[in-house]
């Protein structure tokens, strides 16, 4: 049976070279997740090195988490725990609890007696019933497309009604993206840290997924390059405004570094607008420096409302039928009823309302959290529903999102936003916009200082 051997570099200690090259590969998709590695005596006989020196390879890339060792039966390469994580942030709620764990927009007192008027709106209006009744076929959403492109021109956002196209959301702009850009195992390339739901599509249409390093002007580009050099990918995907997790947002200059490098090198660009800031806060957009080759994905679930299922995405006319056809042979068409509601609650000036009040909301919380948590390592982004804390001292991620679920507050830990086999940073994301009132949110920062002013206990004993 022949085994995987990696090159090594020449530059310092054997063992370190390996670890190195281990690492890479993982990284780079080469060693897939449930891989297993060599077993160590072959590979250090493949090497010339000696076994100890693959033992303290192995043992460096198990600490970055990438690897994880099974008494007696060998090493192998972790799989990805997103889905189980995804599923964590969005568990099951219980009396008690405050749920900050998932991406919610701040409650607004009148949100469903909007949606009252509009349906009574709708259920006066015969020619609307019969849309909603009939199959919708994508002429006749020409309506819906004009009210959010309207909407979204008001907002800032330079868009053609021609170029969009109706999704049910920002989860089915995302798969509609990857399933018109990519065939099963091509490579996706997304920053280590990204949006679960993404990490989620990308496993179910068996795409190889690239962790790409970011720092706080957002994605490395040099890093990308050097990526993409190694395993070309097709396409990347990003959240430039608001990253999520860490809300970091994407500087100007690796705006135009990356459109540069992705014409280079020819590669799409799949942009996620669905967490909408304030347009003050806003940077350039991809699909304006790069129309050709980005595709843009909205949503009102962030504003409107999550249960609406209703979004819009951008792409070059070029690739519309195709991103038309996987739309047909997803479900045929979004719900017309649910575009309908979206786009009169947008034409209305509703949606302006809500959004004011909301940014405004958001001001508050973020206030709040800066308070509270004053002296820890946190970061929130001006409009953006998230505060990222990176925790101090010898805190565990999973230990703490442990132990606030037992005292009744739920975060999001690291380790559901990473992407491949990227080690998690010992961090947590706290929705603060999901709590009802600010009287909860005060109540759930009260007991997550609480809980960080305790040393953890050491969790692991050994003889
Ligand atoms: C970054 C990002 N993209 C996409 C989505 C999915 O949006 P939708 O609920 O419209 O499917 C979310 C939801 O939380 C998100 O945070």
């Amino acid at each position: 049976m022949t085994i995987w051997i990696p090159e090594l570099s020449q530059d310092g200690p054997r063992y370190r070279a390996l670890a190195h090259a281990i690492e890479r590969a993982i990284d780079d998709g080469e060693l897939a997740p449930g891989a297993r590695l060599p077993p160590q005596r072959r590979l250090a006989d493949a090497l010339g090195v000696t076994v100890g020196t693959v033992t303290r390879a192995y043992a460096l890339v198990e600490q970055s988490g990438r690897v994880s060792a099974q008494v007696g039966s060998g090493t192998y390469v972790k799989t990805e725990q997103t889905a189980e994580g995804f599923s964590r942030v969005i568990g099951t709620p219980h009396e008690g609890l405050v749920d900050l764990g998932m991406s919610l927009p701040p409650p607004h007192p009148e949100r469903q007696a909007i949606l009252g008027r509009l349906l009574s709106e709708i259920s006066a209006d015969p020619a609307a019933l019969e849309q909603a009744i009939d199959y919708p076929l994508d002429d006749t959403m020409a309506t819906h497309r004009q009210r959010y492109a309207d909407w979204l021109v008001h907002q800032g956002l330079t868009v053609d009604p021609d170029e969009l196209l109706i999704t049910q959301g920002g989860m089915n702009g995302i798969t509609l993206a990857l399933s018109a850009l990519l065939s099963p195992n091509d490579r996706l390339a997304a920053e280590a840290l990204s949006y679960p739901g993404v990490i989620s599509a990308a496993r179910q249409q068996s795409l190889k997924m690239i962790a790409v390093p970011f720092d706080d002007e957002g994605i490395d580009v040099a890093a990308l390059a050097v990526r993409h050099e190694r395993t070309p990918f097709k396409a990347l995907y990003v959240m430039p405004e608001h990253h999520n997790p860490t809300t970091v947002q994407l500087s100007e200059k690796r705006r135009g570094a990356l459109v540069a490098l992705a014409r280079e090198r020819d590669f799409w660009l799949i942009e996620d607008a669905v967490m909408h800031l304030p347009q003050e806060a806003r940077g350039t957009p991809l699909y304006q420096l790069a129309p050709e080759r980005t595709i843009f994905v909205f949503s009102v679930a962030k504003i409107l409302g999550g249960g609406l299922r209703s979004g819009v995405m951008r792409a070059p006319t070029a690739l519309l039928e195709r991103l038309r056809i996987s739309l047909r042979n997803q479900c045929w068409a979004p719900p017309a009823l649910m575009a309908e509601i979206a786009g009169r609650w947008l034409a209305s000036g509703e949606a302006d309302r809500l959004l004011s009040w909301q940014f405004e909301e958001l001001k508050v919380r973020q206030a709040m959290v800066s308070e509270a948590l004053a002296g820890f390592d946190v970061h929130m982004r001006c409009g953006g529903f998230y505060a990222w804390l990176v925790l101090p001292g010898e805190h565990r991620a999973a230990m703490l999102v442990e132990t606030l679920e037992h005292k009744g507050v739920r975060v999001a830990p690291a380790e559901a936003f990473c992407v491949g086999s990227t080690a998690a940073p010992q961090a947590i994301r706290i929705c603060l916009s999901a709590a009802p009132d600010r009287s909860a949110l005060a109540r759930a920062l009260e007991v997550i200082v609480e809980a960080l002013s305790h040393n953890m206990p050491p969790r692991w004993q050994t003889v």
